[in-house]
């Protein structure tokens, strides 16, 4: 029997860079985490890769660290790229059926969605991805798949997510520096996207808001396909910085306050003093409502720049199956009760599930994300999805080699 491959996967992230290397346990179980290291990131600012040497230095550490835990190499690896200069739009194209029988074929489909891409952009910008909403044939709307059907005019909606041309080098040049052969590079918000939720909610509409340390990232789903991705350049770091400041500490005394007193930022009002010897020796002293007078302005104002996402696609208040909330900052005490009343919508916690230990974590669900996202791929490459694979959405940004 041949082995089951191994999968890696690293997500750079603002805070923390973290790795893993999985493998697909039998009969649809999940995956097994063989191997698993996180390191303090440094050199990506707001989710962009800023210094690619120091970053390249901490992703190859950590991917190290991972596979000397799971005493084996990765067959695959694949990566994230995020960060605030990642942009969305809709765009439309329109062709004729090229076969005198009129029946439509993948060639059709392929010229159709460049007609789609004739858009301009400015040279600064590129585009990263495409995911094809919905085909148009002959007027008759919705149609998902239209290869095998007959037609005249053949139109179609695609999204494109694209990015910062020099953003994306940096990351290209962090992962090459870093000797390290990545099969694919994958969009973070639709990796933690497909981690999290499932075919129901993204039939019905749903948002995925994955709240993480430099960044806070959006993608919104209806009707089964992505339709708009966000990546705001605010996150948990912003309340540390508000705690840094307002109680007088510094960065890594106002982390910890953040997380180990997390209970009194949204959780029930008091007026009771903690204390708290810091490691220098010195005492101090803040009401539990000091705190929250700091940090639940920061944490509303996060969630008002979610809702102008939302309303930029008319979609605020009006997704059935509501918030999905991730990333390190979900592990905020009552954050999904703030979001519910602030956004409107029903929410719940999104955890990467069925990857064993990890599935209670929402830090790790971009992770996980990027090995199910690379499986697709994969499966893509195989021939074994064809046309199905086409439509995962997730398709090579570029191929990175060892040179
Ligand atoms: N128990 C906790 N309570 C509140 N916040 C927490 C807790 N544990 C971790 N966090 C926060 O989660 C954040 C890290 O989350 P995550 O790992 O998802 O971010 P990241 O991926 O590094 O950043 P980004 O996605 O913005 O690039 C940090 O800001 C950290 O303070
Ligand atoms: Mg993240």
């Amino acid at each position: 029997m041949s082995k089951t491959p191994t999968i890696a996967a690293i997500d750079i992230g603002t805070g923390v860079v973290k790795a893993i290397i999985v493998q697909k346990q039998p009969e649809e179980t999940g995956f097994k985490v063989l191997g698993r290291a996180e390191s303090i990131s440094a050199g990506v600012r707001k989710g962009v890769v800023a210094d690619p040497e120091r970053v390249s230095k901490i992703i190859q550490s950590t991917l190290e660290e991972a596979k000397k835990e799971a005493g084996q190499e990765a067959d695959e690896v694949y990566a994230n790229i995020n960060g605030m200069h990642i942009f969305c739009l809709s765009s439309k194209g329109l062709i004729s059926v090229s076969r005198a029988d009129q029946e439509i074929a993948q060639e059709d489909v392929d010229r159709v969605i460049e007609a789609a891409k004739t858009f301009s952009l400015p040279p600064n910008k590129e585009i990263l991805e495409i995911f094809p909403r919905e085909f148009i044939i002959d007027r008759e709307k919705g149609i998902k798949n239209p290869i095998g059907l007959h037609g005249v005019r053949l139109e179609t909606e695609i999204v494109v997510v694209g990015g910062f041309v020099s953003y994306s080098r940096n990351i290209s040049q962090a992962i090459l520096n870093s000797n390290l052969q990545v099969n694919d590079l994958i969009l973070g918000p639709i990796a933690t996207a497909r981690a999290v939720l499932t075919n129901q909610e993204k039939e019905l509409g749903v948002v995925v808001i994955d709240f993480g340390a430099g960044t806070t990232a959006i993608s919104v789903y209806e009707e089964g396909d992505l339709l708009h991705a966000s990546v705001l350049p605010v996150g948990a770091n912003n309340i540390r910085n508000d705690i840094a400041i307002g109680l007088k500490v510094d960065i890594e005394t106002a982390e910890f306050i953040k997380n180990k007193f997390g209970e009194s930022i949204l959780g029930e009002k008091s007026t009771k003093k903690e204390k708290l010897k810091l490691s220098t020796g010195e005492e101090i002293s803040f009401q539990k409502s000091e705190l929250r007078k700091i940090a639940e302005p920061r944490i509303g104002e996060i969630f008002e720049e979610v809702e102008k996402e939302l309303k930029k696609i008319s979609r605020n208040r009006l997704l059935p199956a509501g918030i999905v909330l991730t990333g390190g900052g979900a592990k905020t005490p009552h954050l999904v009760d703030f979001a519910r009343k602030k956004l409107g919508l029903p929410c719940r916690l999104g955890v990467p599930r069925r990857f064993f230990p990890l599935e209670e974590d929402t830090s790790y669900s971009t992770l996980c994300g990027l090995v199910l996202s690379g499986m697709d791929l994969e499966e893509e490459e195989g021939g074994k999805l064809n046309f199905k694979g086409f439509f995962s959405g997730i398709k090579k940004l570029f191929r990175v080699f060892v040179p």
